[in-house]
């Protein structure tokens, strides 16, 4: 690859020869980028674990593990857009970027559907039981079929309560029909096309909760969302019922889960994000009935590399004085 670089020790980027401008770009994507991917522009590739780099960069395309806030904009005054690659930005600081007048962009659209699937693969796997299943086959303990072993929930003619139906929300809702669910979502706004597509009926939130046989959670992480998976949401879940999260882990208190979940409250939760990531809780992991996923709602190769490239595209066109494709709107 031509043109590119990589953070050096001291931390500190300058531009000596002045004769391309640099943009800083996550090192974890350059395998799913083409070759010369920001051609004009000399690439500094940037790995998750460096501390952001300050100096004169025009541009900066990062991943959801790297804060973006006021010291890591104060240091590279050159930043002309912030390309996130991810459709959550919850990690940047939009009103910090918003005072300096740099635009910020994410990843829509392009992981709406492998995210919606895993979401799926999490309810299968969370209704019919099947790490405990597969515990039993491991550990040896099967002692052959049994008409009362590992009972799970028929999804058909289940109730699928979606809390917040955006895309994923909604692609979620859409593959809920080849399964013969019943389909109820929460959201600030009423959604009639959804409505009319898959016969989805919205509800208030303790209404959704108090009917639904499954909870899956489509909602971005703000100030308004954060924790509102506590112990008094729990508390109005149907019992028995199944809880999914492939939105944010900070969107829920991992303690009332836990809690819930202990109690028997909940019958099992499906989680691919938690709230201090990598960092994850044990008691959590380790729980016979939550099957718990490294942050993979995205990861198909397809979905990554197009994730790589709108952001880069969305980059490349702020540099050039243009409109990005998926601008995130403050
Ligand atoms: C996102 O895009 O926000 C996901 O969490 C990772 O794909």
């Amino acid at each position: 690859m031509t043109d590119t670089s990589r953070v050096g020790p001291a931390n500190q980027q300058t531009n000596p020869s002045g004769s391309r401008p640099r943009v800083l770009i996550a090192a974890e994507l350059e395998s799913l980028l083409p070759e010369d991917p920001l051609p004009g522009y000399e690439a500094v590739w940037i790995s998750t674990l460096d501390p952001t780099p300050r100096g004169d960069f025009v541009a900066a395309i990062l991943l959801l593990s790297r804060s973006m806030g006021e010291e890591e904009l104060e240091g590279l005054p050159k930043l002309q857009v912030l390309a996130q690659c991810a459709v959550g930005y919850d990690n940047i600081d939009l009103g910090a970027a918003a005072r300096r007048g740099i635009p910020v962009t994410n990843t829509p659209d392009v992981l709406t559907e492998s995210t919606a699937d895993l979401a799926w693969a999490l309810i299968l796997a969370v209704a019919r039981r099947m790490k405990e299943g597969q515990e039993m086959l491991a550990q040896d303990t099967w002692s052959g079929w049994s008409p009362t072993q590992l009972l799970g929930l028929e999804l058909n003619g289940s109730t699928l309560g979606i809390v917040g139906a955006g895309r994923i929300g909604q692609a979620v809702g859409r593959r809920a029909l080849g399964f013969g669910m019943r389909v109820s979502y929460s959201d600030a706004e009423g959604r009639p096309d959804f409505e009319r597509a898959i016969g989805a009926e919205r509800s208030d939130l303790p209404t959704l909760l108090a009917e639904s046989d499954v909870v899956t959670l489509h909602l971005p992480s703000t100030a308004e969302t954060r924790g509102i998976f506590d112990a008094h949401r729990f508390s109005l879940m149907k019992p028995g019922s199944l809880f999914i999260n492939t939105a944010r882990g900070d969107l829920v208190d991992e303690g009332a889960l836990l809690e819930s979940l202990d109690e028997g409250r909940l019958g099992g939760a499906g989680l691919d994000v938690f709230s201090r990531e990598p960092q994850v809780p044990r008691e959590l992991v380790e729980h016979p009935k939550v099957v718990a996923l490294p942050h993979i709602g995205s990861a198909t190769t397809q979905t990554r590399r197009a994730m790589a490239e709108l952001a880069v595209k969305n980059a490349l066109e702020v540099l050039a004085g243009r409109e990005p494709l998926t601008p995130v709107r403050g």
